[in-house]
């Protein structure tokens, strides 16, 4: 489904979601450039080589502009095509607003937002100049669907990513290039599972209408769908994949 397909993926190297969104995309034949700040980016790419796939494991800090550039254009010197960006890398350390520093506020707003824009600007004049693409950034029902407490600078992040994406993909829309957002609502990773969240789980699990959680894979075959050409219609769209939760 997406042979051939060159992807990069942001936050790929952990235990979460982008790497589950990495071995997907291998899965279904994409060329999958993991990226990360974990030095562990190298085991992703091992894990999709064992499946018989293809890629490149780089180290990309997305809260810096220049190493977005010099990734961008590694990838595209080495295959002559960037046709998937899924801007997944990003944080959510809570903190009550009343003892939220301006750097609590920054680094988050730099790392989730602002990182989403690096290395959207440094693909996109390679997508714009093949007049193909396919950008796919990872928001949260946070700040778009349901207000939580202790994340009002996660949430203004993942607003913006969707602000961003509804406005990106108006200008691409004439280049080939499609721009979407997911919302995930709870996903079972070890970033969003801490240990003594046991307790918080059980309650989740009560008030999420599909009675359990998200499960990194649940995210992952969105993102599939999404950078295939069965999707090729759908632009500027926020996918919510919450098991039902803020519709309760
Ligand atoms: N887990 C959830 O419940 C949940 C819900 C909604 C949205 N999300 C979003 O999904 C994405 C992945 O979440 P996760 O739970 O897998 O988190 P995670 O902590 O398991 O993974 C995040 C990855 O981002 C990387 N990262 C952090 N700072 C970076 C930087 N400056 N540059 C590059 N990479 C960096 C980390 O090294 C890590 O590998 C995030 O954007 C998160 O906000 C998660």
């Amino acid at each position: 489904m997406l042979r051939n397909k060159v992807a990069i993926i942001t936050g790929g190297a952990g235990q979460g979601i982008g790497r589950s969104i990495a071995l997907r995309l291998a899965r279904d034949g994409a060329i999958v450039i993991v990226t990360d700040i974990t030095g562990k980016e190298s085991e992703t790419l091992n894990e999709i080589k064992n499946l018989g796939g293809q890629g490149m494991a780089l180290r990309l800090d997305v809260t810096d502009p220049r190493m977005a550039e010099d990734v961008a254009k590694k990838v595209y010197d080495t295959y002559g095509h960037i046709d998937i960006l899924v801007n997944n890398a990003g944080i959510y350390p809570f903190k009550p607003f009343l003892e939220m520093s301006f750097d609590d506020w920054y680094k988050v707003i730099n790392i989730n937002l602002n990182g989403t824009f690096n290395v959207t600007k440094a693909v996109v004049p390679y997508m714009v100049k093949q007049k193909y693409g396919r950008i796919i950034n990872i928001s949260s029902i946070a700040g778009n669907i349901m207000g939580f407490t202790g994340l009002t600078h996660y949430s203004a992040s993942k607003a913006g990513i969707v602000g961003f994406t509804r406005a990106l993909a108006l200008e691409l829309a004439r280049y080939g290039i499609t721009v979407n957002a997911i919302a995930p609502g709870a996903v079972k990773t070890p970033g969003a599972m801490q240990p003594g969240s046991e307790e918080q789980v059980k309650m989740m699990e009560q008030i999420i209408p599909a009675g359990r959680l998200a499960e990194p894979e649940d995210i992952a075959s969105v993102v599939a769908f999404l950078a295939s050409d069965e999707a090729s219609y759908i632009t500027g769209a926020l996918i919510i994949v919450d098991g039902g939760w803020s519709i309760t």
